[in-house]
């Protein structure tokens, strides 16, 4: 079994496929930008840092299946490419973010006249450098999350943010793995998440390989839960965060932090800097993936609904800022108010990666 959710070999973009998890642990191969584009929006990959990581390695693809002899029409392929895999998932900004981050580079390094062949070999090397400092960046987000976590606290968990939804250890589940290594004594309350099933399917995996205790729930138990006191914390991760801390994450989201804040539970977002989109002030902004009516009227190709259904299906909500607790990152944990906290914690962790590349 491979530890990470993305990774490139021999040419190929390749990911565990996450359709299949838990009945089969299979992988997926990709050497083609429709390939990958198709692997993020039919999610053979998901979750937000993972999307980003498998952008930037269809990023250093792309470099590599050009045929341009010249720099700039390398970049001009490049800009392509990254159009088609921005288009794959909306609501994440760690996608756009990472391909912008590896268009910058083939932008910088054509100007220096650079050759194409030296052009791929860099854009490899920073697809893979991304994907190492998202580990990093998980691991961090355990550190400073697994404080707020209290001794023999019950989680309560929605969707999968754990080691298959990043390249590895997780984001809100890197501070329940964090929480757990510190002896903690923590035990998790495991959304199912409809209509995907990714609490059932995938946390619930991740959690039981590692001897978390956990239990897995109906989405709809979480009320009872709460009211009667067997939640201490929520935690969550986001697919973006807003300028003023509002926070867009799988759908259900904010059904928890309402209801966590009716039931005087805090309430926090696990997220990791690139995730934070300062260029929108507030989540109205923010685009929500509207996915296909099967997801919901049909249960692993079951049909459950009536021929015809209309189905509305977003997959994911907005949860206002007020009803969060605080979101934990990588450079620390944000507090109210977050139009300030989330601004520093993002200059902090910038300026950190534009030193890194400056030595
Ligand atoms: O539709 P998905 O499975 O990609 O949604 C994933 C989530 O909503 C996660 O909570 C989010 O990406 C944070 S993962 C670290």
């Amino acid at each position: 079994m491979v530890n990470r959710s993305v990774w490139w070999e021999q040419g190929q973009v390749r990911m565990i496929d996450q359709r299949q998890l838990p009945l089969h642990y299979e992988i997926a191969n990709f050497d083609s930008i429709e390939g990958v584009v198709r692997s993020i929006s039919d999610m053979y990959v998901r979750g937000a840092p993972a999307i980003g990581a498998t952008a930037a390695y269809g990023m250093a693809l792309a470099a590599r299946l050009s045929l341009a002899a010249q720099p700039k029409a390398m970049v001009a392929d490049l800009k392509q490419a990254k159009q088609r895999l921005d288009a794959a998932r909306p609501t994440a900004v760690n996608l756009a973010w990472a391909s912008a981050r590896l268009l910058a580079l083939a932008t910088e390094l054509a100007e220096q006249q650079v050759t194409t062949d030296e052009i791929r070999a860099e854009m490899l090397a920073e697809a893979e450098r991304l994907a190492e400092q998202d580990i990093e960046i998980n691991q961090s987000i355990g550190r400073y999350g697994a404080a707020i976590v209290p001794q023999g606290a019950h989680i309560l968990h929605h969707c999968n943010t754990g080691s298959l939804a990043t390249v590895d250890y997780g984001t809100a589940l890197g501070v329940v793995r964090a929480a757990h290594a510190a002896g903690k004594g923590i035990h998790v309350w495991v959304d199912e998440t409809r209509p995907r099933l990714q609490g059932a399917r995938l946390t619930a995996w991740e959690l039981m390989r590692e001897d978390i205790p956990m239990h897995l729930i109906a989405d709809n138990a979480a009320g009872l839960l709460m009211r009667t006191g067997k939640v201490n914390v929520v935690l969550f991760g986001a697919d973006r965060v807003a300028a003023n801390g509002d926070v867009a994450n799988k759908i259900g989201t904010y059904n928890l932090a309402v209801l966590a804040q009716e039931n005087g539970i805090p309430c926090y977002a696990a997220v990791p800097t690139p995730t934070i989109d300062l260029d929108l002030p507030d989540g109205d902004q923010i685009p929500i993936e509207e996915r296909r009516w099967d997801e919901v009227a049909t249960v692993f190709g079951k049909q459950i609904a009536p021929d015809n259904v209309p189905v509305y299906n977003p997959a994911f909500d907005i949860t206002p800022h007020r009803y969060l607790t605080g979101i934990i990152t990588d450079e620390g944990i944000c507090y109210p108010p977050f139009t300030e906290s989330l601004r520093r914690a993002k200059l902090s962790a910038e300026t950190r990666l534009w030193e890194e590349h400056q030595h």
